[in-house]
């Protein structure tokens, strides 16, 4: 097939969805060049409308720990359906009564959970939650991080050193919004500090009152940028003695990091947490739980102090039961051990074959999740990688990957993820493939 058929079938399917979908593309941040138009996934391969196939390292923005439609996790998501499970409407039921013990059971934190189907949901009801048990309106978040798309959250993940200015710290910078329409005050009610700076939590703690931090333990929109030792702990400290709830965003970091999360790597207990992504393999389920007398106020007895927590889709059986499977799945050590030994073997290559061409590259990784910077160090905070990082040869480099048949997405700095289904061998065909791009860029 000459690269003229492949453009043109992919110009045809892009043309289509031109036609009937607003900007194209159904989820705008999907909207990338290459516009490649994938048909399948399996394990660890994509195939485009072409019949090519690509490593995947993309894994749909990182939920697909297990693999792309992992058998096991799709079986008892068929046997709900031939159970005549349903969405009931109505009472609780068995299915989400077992996935609520297995959470409480795995992540210590946890006294007490809700679901949604989302983790964009589960942010802004833990937001919302914080509020309530407060009584106050504030609530600071990370340049650099991304909790979903809802008013409060939309910042710019990845904002230009014009727009956010010169480090601050201790102190706090602009809301650059991500999106157009939300209210000022929404923006006024959100303080943006560097990931990694407690003096810059504490100046904003110290001039208003802020019901929440929220922020992902280790910040993995932006690549992956690891919390300095003592950090996350200081953080939980500050929050407790100011009054404040103390939120980790493991949406991503869940259960990428380990089975208790990111949290659990530091023997850590925030105040509330919430779940996303890899919690359902790659189906539609967001978790928000924590300490008991946080999440009581969702059934607190004065109505004036309830928070409403509700939505139609809310643990949907094909979602639940995908979860309780990936849970059961995730819980036999053997799983972790596997995609241990292939991220490290990636790791390694990498590094080796970086090495041997030259290039200062700072290669960061937290269990699974990794990202290549085009950076001499690792950066600790967004000023970094807007300071130091050589976004060009990023995107080239990523271009080039996926011309040869490994799929990261065109974007510089976003986060690599391995899974249970890479084999040696594809890890291997990678390391020959960028050995191969390294000679090209
Ligand atoms: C850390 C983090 N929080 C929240 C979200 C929002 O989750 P969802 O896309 O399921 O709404 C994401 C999505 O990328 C995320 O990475």
């Amino acid at each position: 097939m000459s690269s003229k058929q492949l453009l043109s079938k992919f110009d045809k399917y892009n043309a289509e969805a031109a036609r009937y979908i607003a900007g194209g593309v159904v989820s705008l941040n999907r909207k990338v060049n290459p516009a490649i138009v994938f048909e399948r996934a399996k394990g660890s391969k994509l195939y485009d409308v072409e019949g090519k196939t690509y490593i995947d390292y993309h894994a749909s923005f990182a939920p697909y720990l297990l693999g792309h439609n992992f058998d096991a996790v799709n079986e008892a998501v068929i046997q709900a359906i031939r159970d005549e499970r349903s969405l009931y409407g109505s009472g609780t039921n068995a299915m989400e009564i077992e996935l609520a013990k297995l959470m409480c059971e795995l992540i210590p934190s946890l006294d007490l959970i809700q679901v949604s189907n989302t983790g964009s949901e589960a942010t802004a009801h833990a937001i919302r939650l914080s509020r309530a048990y407060t009584g106050r309106e504030d609530v600071i978040m990370m340049i650099g991080g991304y909790n979903g798309w809802h008013n409060e959250v939309s910042r710019a993940v990845m904002p230009s050193l014009a727009q956010v200015g010169k480090r601050v710290s201790p102190g706090e910078y602009p809301f650059v919004p991500l999106s157009a329409g939300i209210p000022d005050g929404t923006k006024r009610r959100v303080h943006l500090v560097n990931f990694n700076d407690l003096e810059s939590i504490e100046y904003v703690m110290k001039r208003n009152p802020v019901a929440c931090v929220l922020m992902e333990p280790a910040m993995q929109n932006v690549g992956v940028v690891l919390p300095k030792a003592g950090y996350l702990k200081g953080l939980i400290e500050l929050c407790e003695a100011n009054g404040t709830v103390c939120i980790f965003d493991e949406v991503k970091t869940g259960f990428r990091t380990q089975l208790g999360g990111y949290q659990a790597k530091e023997g850590l207990k925030p105040h509330l947490s919430v779940f996303g992504k890899a919690v359902a393999n790659g189906y539609p389920l967001g978790i928000i739980g924590g300490k008991r007398e946080i999440m009581e106020q969702f059934d607190h007895p004065e109505p004036a102090k309830k928070v409403l927590i509700a939505g139609t889709y809310n643990a949907h059986p094909v979602n639940t039961a995908a979860a309780i499977a990936t849970l059961e799945i995730l819980k036999n050590p053997a799983v972790y051990a596997h995609i241990s030994a292939v991220s490290n073997q990636l790791y390694d290559g990498l590094k080796t074959l970086f090495q041997e061409k030259g290039m200062a590259v700072s290669l960061v990784n937290n269990a699974s999740a990794f990202c290549v910077y085009f950076a001499e160090n690792a950066p600790a905070d967004l000023h970094d990688i807007l300071e130091n990082v050589d976004f060009a040869t990023d995107l080239k480099y990523r271009k080039a990957l996926i011309n040869k048949g490994v799929y990261h997405i065109p974007i510089p700095c976003k986060q690599g993820s391995v899974s249970y289904s890479h084999s040696p061998e594809d890890i291997a065909k990678t390391l020959e493939i960028t050995r191969e791009v390294l000679h090209e860029i």
